[in-house]
């Protein structure tokens, strides 16, 4: 019965290790990028190792149970050894310590060459984008010489393909960590210090990134994209987001826009072009250019929309957004108006 159990446990396992691997938006076995590619022989090199050394001890552990029943016996005989024997068996124990070192050593020497390879930039002209983190959310943004050019968004990370980028990192309240594990390793996000971590994807994708340290109630609900495009294509982008939110057309998104800057809202966002200019929650200024809201938690449809402003306390306990009271109608409003904000 046992036995069973035990079986239907590791098939459980290696089923969940299958479809784990073959979720290609956030795994660490299908790289994207160079850095990701040199983590990921690492991985494979320690787990093939490792494989091995366990084969071996466990096949030395049967052969020893084995060797040492007597048949017709319940308890093992005590095993006497001979002079000869027993030089035999301290000649094994030091080969094993000293394969065990070299063997420790080797990944030692390899795990440090992994981590500078990872860590050394060679380009004078990255992309350079500050990410700091929030509880629970990724505050994104590509500064630029002239302050009206620089851009500011949440949760979602567009990179040209092939162009090296920096990710210059800080957190506004407690640690956090970045991990986009298709293109690179962790990077903590500790308030009131800044460091640097950069990348390279090499071909176009949207790559989901998480939360790594554990910052609260909604730390699991901390996720990000990284989307890798074509050079053109984020230039366009990157063209896009610069500019201010457009004035809303239409009588219904107009009232919703009204509804915006004299309610809660207005408290807590930015909008460029319009007078809401708060810095607490994330900047809406092209909010339905993004995928996903609520940090990569939900797509972006009107329904959750609608959902996360009346109760985003429902979908993500202790977020700082509150509670909000609006009539059906206002909802509707305000939700177009957000929908206009392309
Ligand atoms: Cu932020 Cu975990």
């Amino acid at each position: 019965m046992r036995w069973r159990s035990g079986w239907v446990l590791m098939s459980a396992a290696a089923v969940a290790f299958a479809v784990g691997c073959r979720q290609k938006m956030q795994s660490s076995v299908d790289p994207a990028g160079p850095q990701a590619a040199r983590i990921e022989h690492l991985f494979w090199a320690i787990f093939w190792l490792t494989l091995i050394v366990t084969i071996i001890v466990l096949a030395v552990l049967t052969t020893g149970v084995f060797k040492s029943r007597v048949p017709g016996r319940a308890q093992p005989e005590p095993i006497l050894e001979t002079p000869e024997e027993d030089r035999r068996a301290t000649r094994v124990v030091v080969a094993s310590v000293v394969i065990t070192v070299v063997i420790l050593f080797v990944l030692l020497a390899v795990s440090v060459s992994t981590g500078r390879t990872v860590a050394h930039v060679d380009t004078n002209s990255p992309v350079s984008i500050q990410v700091t983190g929030h509880q629970w959310w990724w505050e994104i943004t590509y500064q630029s010489s002239n302050p009206n050019e620089t851009v500011t968004t949440a949760n979602e990370i567009h990179v040209p393909v092939g162009v090296p980028v920096v990710i210059n990192t800080a957190s506004r309240d407690v640690i956090h960590s970045f991990w986009a594990p298709n293109l690179q390793g962790k990077r903590d996000l500790i308030p009131g210090y800044t460091t640097a971590i950069w990348f390279q994807a090499d071909r176009e994708g949207t790559f989901r990134g998480q939360c790594a340290e554990f910052c609260g109630l909604q730390h699991a609900h901390m996720g990000f994209l990284i989307i890798a495009e074509p050079k053109d294509k984020f230039e366009h982008w990157m063209a896009q987001q610069r500019k201010a939110a457009e004035p809303p057309m239409d009588d219904l998104a107009k009232r919703g826009q009204q509804i915006f800057m004299s309610g809660p809202c207005v408290m807590c966002h930015t909008i460029r072009g319009t007078m809401a200019g708060s810095r607490v929650g994330p900047d809406l200024t092209h909010l339905a250019s993004r995928s996903t809201i609520a940090a990569a938690t939900l797509p972006n449809t009107r329904g959750n929309l609608g959902g996360w402003i009346i109760d985003s306390q429902r979908i993500k306990p202790g977020n700082r957004m509150p509670q909000n009271q609006f009539s059906g109608d206002d909802l509707q409003a305000l939700i177009s108006y957000l929908e206009t904000l392309k």
